[in-house]
């Protein structure tokens, strides 16, 4: 039982529909895709390559993305140590919620800590893939999408990823792309073939 639960004489109810019963109506299996990495690493534009891609070849997705959800459902969270773990902990139980539903949830995160990838993981299983989109520091903040990067170093905005907040690189991702280095295309073609070999797509 999670020691942080405040509700009592709840009862799980089983459902009768299960994961395996939509896996077989959708044709392939359910997972969560982690993608994790700096701001301005790639992380969401290369989430939606491989969406765009699984929706041709037919498969039921959908992209949880970092700065959409913090409209709504966590934008009562900022950007301290542990908002950034609550944020991280709704969006494990959510991918995996979507999941179960025998969707394929693709997460576009900063998620920088390792131990809340860690329990994300924990909760998905075996369907867990951690997708570590690397960029240097230096590459992230020339492109510097949102204008962010400038208005950390100008102190404009604090506890910032890569300036003044830490990352924790992962230790054994699934797979690790540089998109630094790498075209958008090859990193996507390179996350569709681990989850070919993962025996979630034909
Ligand atoms: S996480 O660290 O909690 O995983 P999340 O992915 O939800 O972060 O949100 C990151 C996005 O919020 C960034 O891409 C950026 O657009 C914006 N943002 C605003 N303030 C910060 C900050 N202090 N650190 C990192 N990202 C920030």
């Amino acid at each position: 039982m999670a020691e942080d639960r405040k509700s009592t004489n709840i009862t799980w109810h089983e459902a009768e529909i299960t994961r395996a019963d939509r896996e077989r109506l959708n044709g392939h299996k359910s997972c969560v895709i982690w993608f994790t990495g700096l701001s301005g690493s790639g992380k969401s534009t290369l989430a939606h390559a491989v969406e765009n891609a699984l929706f041709e070849a037919g498969c039921r997705t959908y992209v949880l993305d970092g700065d959409n959800i913090r409209h709504g459902l966590n934008r009562n969270l900022g950007f301290s140590p542990e908002d950034r773990e609550e944020n991280i902990r709704r969006i494990g139980e959510v991918a995996n919620l979507f999941a179960q539903a025998g969707v394929i949830a693709l997460t576009a995160f900063i998620s920088p800590y390792r131990a809340d990838r860690d329990k994300a993981r924990a909760l998905a299983g075996d369907a867990f893939f951690e997708i570590y989109v690397k960029c240097d520091l230096d590459i992230c903040e020339q492109r510097d999408p949102k204008g962010l990067y400038k208005k950390a170093r100008a102190g404009e905005i604090k506890e910032f990823t890569g300036i003044s907040a830490p990352y924790d690189p992962p230790l054994h991702p699934e797979l690790t792309v540089d998109t630094g280095v790498e075209t958008l295309e090859e990193s996507t073609q390179n996350v569709l073939a681990v989850l070919r070999t993962g025996g979630i797509i034909p």
